[in-house]
């Protein structure tokens, strides 16, 4: 049974594994923003807590927009099991290095199934993919802008509450 539904859509069980694990990543990157968001509470960084929260937000958007794609396209999106979400973070800086790190290995991993498409003439999916890429020129930039503020103003006296007051103003294309 499950050949012949299989037969009856364009999505090779290989391009649906790899949307599977890419849900997971969103996932997953949603719950790492979030416990950001906690800790950057936490610590009294509020401006970021809240940017976090959106962005954790944003995450589940994306997880939910490929969630979606498998399904309709006949596949099977797999609800994944996120574990094992760090709690705590060594600093504030830290948060965003963390962050940057993150999007830029979203952005790997996007650019792998791109790849995977292209070789396996899936141009449905190739094309649905772009949309993410060009999220993540957004998202990478955004995350870089971000970890200059903390070069450009400093993190002595009141610098870490300087960058907290300005990181919801940093923003791409404006
Ligand atoms: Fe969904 Fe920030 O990548």
């Amino acid at each position: 049974m499950k050949d012949l539904l299989r037969l009856r859509t364009s999505l090779t069980e290989e391009i649906e594994a790899l949307l599977n694990e890419q849900i997971k990543m969103e996932a997953r990157s949603s719950s790492i923003y979030l416990s950001m968001s906690s800790w950057c509470d936490r610590n009294g960084f509020d401006n970021s807590a809240k940017y976090l929260e959106k962005q954790s937000g944003e995450e589940r958007g994306h997880m939910l927009k490929l969630f979606r794609f498998v399904n309709d396209m006949g596949g099977k999106a797999i609800s994944p099991e996120i574990t094992d979400i760090p709690q705590e973070f060594d600093s504030f800086k830290g948060v965003f290095e963390l962050a940057l790190q993150q999007e830029i290995n979203v952005t790997a991993s996007f650019n792998r199934i791109a790849d995977r498409c292209f070789k396996a003439k899936d141009f449905m999916t190739f094309q649905f993919l772009q949309w993410f890429l060009n999220e993540q020129i957004e998202e990478e930039y955004v995350a870089r802008r971000i970890l200059e503020l903390f070069e450009v103003i400093g993190e002595e006296g009141t610098g870490r509450w300087q960058i907290d007051k300005n990181i919801p103003g940093v923003s791409y294309g404006e």
